[in-house]
């Protein structure tokens, strides 16, 4: 039996013995994909790591994912496949961070994007995803809302929420961030018919330039439901493997080559292969950390 097959049936085996499930996010691998149990967005799988009766989940997705999961299920096993997968953009905004926005903007309610620390969501008021952002900041009852990590997905977000006041923090996603708007203009003159679509991760100048913004769930719903025949996807390139899936008779391209991310490419099968074997890596968060960070997070679960 060839190895890879040898190692999926091994997977198979050892999830049913230890009641073990496989989470995986759209920007994993299509391998890694196609071995999940439950394949989402960041807002989907911190939902299904609460609900689910799994006594193990295997988290392919990169630490911040991890992490949200154990705020969430203290009581299941939490496993890495790769200890190293991290996100450039949670790195950008630490305590320090929080504490500044919290010291200079008192009246502020703090929201965090869930790409951040368990460290920095045990300081915040509230977390939220790409996908629940907007609505969030929109009902929460504060007037005025102090936002970090992400200076990109923060402007979008005040641009649909104008009745309130935003202060934002310097971090971005250097995947997302560095597509140029030249790159946009170009790929209107090579496909001229198709439907631009953006992760809100991406600048205000990409954005505007777009057809339609949105978190990876709402990308994948927008291709599904659009007319047209040819789509250009400005996100990671991972969620190719589900729209193609999806809607196998569209034509999916992406706008830019600097579209992915190292670090969500970082899982392999053998990775997740070796973590139910070992038992490894396993999260830890410490736990006067989690519960002051399971706040911030139970109100993320609040909004959709
Ligand atoms: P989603 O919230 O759309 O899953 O995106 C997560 C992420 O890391 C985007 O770069
Ligand atoms: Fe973090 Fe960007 Fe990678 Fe998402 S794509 S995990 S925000 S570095």
């Amino acid at each position: 039996m060839p190895e890879k097959q040898w190692m999926l049936e091994e997977i198979r085996r050892m999830k049913k013995d230890m009641n073990a499930l496989i989470l995986a996010h759209y920007y994993q691998t299509g391998d890694v994909q196609d071995l999940a149990d439950v394949l989402g967005d960041s807002l989907d799988l911190s939902r299904k790591a609460a609900d689910s009766s799994a006594d193990v989940i295997v988290f392919c997705g990169v630490q911040f994912m991890g992490e949200t999961a154990k705020i969430l299920s203290p009581e299941k096993t939490i496993l890495m496949p790769r200890p190293d997968a991290g996100c450039l953009m949670a790195d950008m905004a630490g305590v320090e961070e929080a504490e500044r926005l919290r010291r200079e903007y008192p009246g502020a309610a703090l929201v965090a994007y869930v790409n951040t620390t368990a460290e920095v969501k045990a300081r915040v008021d509230y977390c939220c995803t790409s996908a629940n952002a907007v609505n969030l900041c929109r009902q929460i009852p504060e007037q005025e809302i102090a936002f970090l990590p992400d200076r990109n997905l923060g402007q979008f977000v005040a641009s649909q929420v104008p009745e309130k006041t935003f202060h934002m923090a310097d971090g971005f996603c250097p995947t997302h961030h560095f597509v140029e708007p030249q790159e946009v203009h170009e790929a209107r003159a090579r496909w001229p018919e198709a439907e631009i679509l953006a992760h809100p991760e991406c600048t205000p100048e990409v954005l505007a330039l777009v057809d339609f913004v949105g978190s990876t769930s709402r990308i994948l719903e927008r291709a599904r439901v659009s007319p047209a025949r040819q789509l250009v996807i400005c996100t990671e390139r991972g969620i190719l493997h589900p729209l193609k899936k999806a809607s196998p008779e569209k034509e999916f391209l992406v706008l830019s080559p600097r579209l992915i991310c190292p670090n969500m490419k970082k899982n392999g099968v053998e990775d997740v292969y070796l973590a139910l074997k070992n038992r490894q890596y396993a999260v830890e968060v410490p736990e006067d950390i989690r519960t002051a960070a399971y706040r911030s997070l139970e109100r993320m679960l609040e909004y959709a």
